[in-house]
């Protein structure tokens, strides 16, 4: 791994093993430039903590702040069960909560920022329905009854928020699934290799990938930071759509067939296409079109066998063909027929046949589909 410990010139404690695997909850914070928050966080961390008596640790990763941020936990370290894992190599809020991850022993895992955003008081609250076994991911929830957010957030913020919440509308049903702030077994986390985020959701990969089918949200109230400045950018809007595609084929492994397809039937309508201006000069329009379609459909079936289907070794393949064309064959005429009729119509796609066959393959690529799922 990229990920290195800090090298301090005095080595940055850490709890012996006996301590540690008595520990009831290992609280994971990345951190990038927060120097300035992380004494108030611990103070306020464990003072929730030691009233709700539970045996806390927190990790911290950081990724190399030049801020002071080292030398301020190797003191804070003195106080308090705090380790600090410092990254050199790679930057980002999902892989650093990932890497603090693999160092947990607690029998719980909780992740938060560390501007002060998700109220401390509030870890205890977060972990009791895991303990009462009422769910097996908690959300501290900006946005179930009860849930709030800083005034000053921008209307862009909310809006930024909520439309990404929704886009996540398939994959789960909490209502704030955008946060940052969580609690989960570590039993029920497993092993973190399996987790692959790109951008800032690690919550909602987690969710996603560790099967998380009853999801408790505590209300909270989203405090704006009150020291530095948020790092979400447009790079991670973008980002975060990557990550939706990923999460979203993970959970619906149908829709990757579908892609498949899709990609398939595309480059078979290029085929299709050029084809057809080729031939159109040469062999005139109905049988320029018919020959171009069974070249394209011809070519779909190859492609569609190898990666869309994945036929086992062994099966005909002339019968496959046949059973392929077969389906195909009311799609070719609809998308044959389709074309003739609205070249013959419209004056306008007599001079632009190359619209019609366009329109015509597009409805043809709809009932293929159709009819190669179910045969
Ligand atoms: N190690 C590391 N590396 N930490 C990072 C990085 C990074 O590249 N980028 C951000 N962080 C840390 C910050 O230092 C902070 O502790 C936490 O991750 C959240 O980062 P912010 O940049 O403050 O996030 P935000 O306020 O814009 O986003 C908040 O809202 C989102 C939902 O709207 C956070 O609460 C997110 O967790 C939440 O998903």
């Amino acid at each position: 791994s990229a990920c290195i410990f800090a090298e301090a010139s005095e080595p940055i404690p850490y709890l012996p093993a006996r301590a540690m695997s008595a520990l009831d909850v290992s609280i994971v914070v990345p951190t990038y430039k927060e120097a300035t928050n992380l004494t108030e966080l611990a103070a306020r961390l464990f003072a929730a903590t030691d009233g709700a008596q539970l045996k806390a640790e927190l990790i911290i990763v950081d990724d190399n702040s030049d801020d002071g941020t080292i030398e301020l936990c190797e003191e804070l370290a003195e106080r308090y069960p705090l380790r600090l894992i410092t990254r050199t190599e790679e930057r980002g809020l999902a892989t650093a909560v990932i890497r603090g991850m693999e160092e947990t022993t607690g029998e719980y895992v909780l992740v938060m920022d560390a501007d002060l955003s998700h109220p401390p008081m509030s870890v205890p609250s977060l972990l009791a329905p895991l303990k009462a076994d009422k769910a097996n991911f908690v959300i501290g929830s900006r946005y179930v009854a009860g849930g709030s957010v800083d005034e000053s957030w921008s209307f862009f913020r909310h809006l930024n928020s909520r439309i990404a919440g929704w886009l996540a509308k398939g994959l789960t049903n909490a209502k704030d699934p955008m946060a940052g702030f969580f609690a989960i077994r570590r039993d029920r986390l497993g092993d973190v290799s399996k987790l692959s985020p790109c951008g800032y959701k690690i919550g909602l990969e987690i969710m996603v990938r560790c099967e998380c089918n009853r999801v408790a949200e505590v209300p909270i109230h989203f405090q704006d930071r009150r020291h530095g400045e948020s790092k979400l950018n447009l790079r991670e809007q973008w980002r975060y759509i990557q990550h939706l595609l990923r999460l979203y084929t993970f959970q619906f492994p149908g829709l990757l067939r579908f892609a498949a397809f899709c990609t398939v039937g595309a480059s078979g309508m290029v085929v299709d296409l050029a084809l057809f201006r080729g031939l159109l000069p040469i062999v005139g329009l109905a049988a320029g079109r018919a020959l171009a379609i069974w070249a394209a459909m011809t070519w779909n079936f190859e492609f569609n066998r190898r990666f869309t289907f994945q036929e086992p070794n062994g099966s005909n393949r002339l019968a496959e063909y046949g059973r392929f064309c077969t389906a195909c064959l009311l799609g070719a005429t609809i998308s044959w027929s389709t074309s003739l009729t609205l070249m013959a119509s419209f004056t306008h796609f007599s001079t632009s046949p190359v619209g019609a066959a366009v329109i015509g393959t597009g409805i043809a690529a709809c009932v293929n589909y159709a009819l190669c799922r179910v045969w």
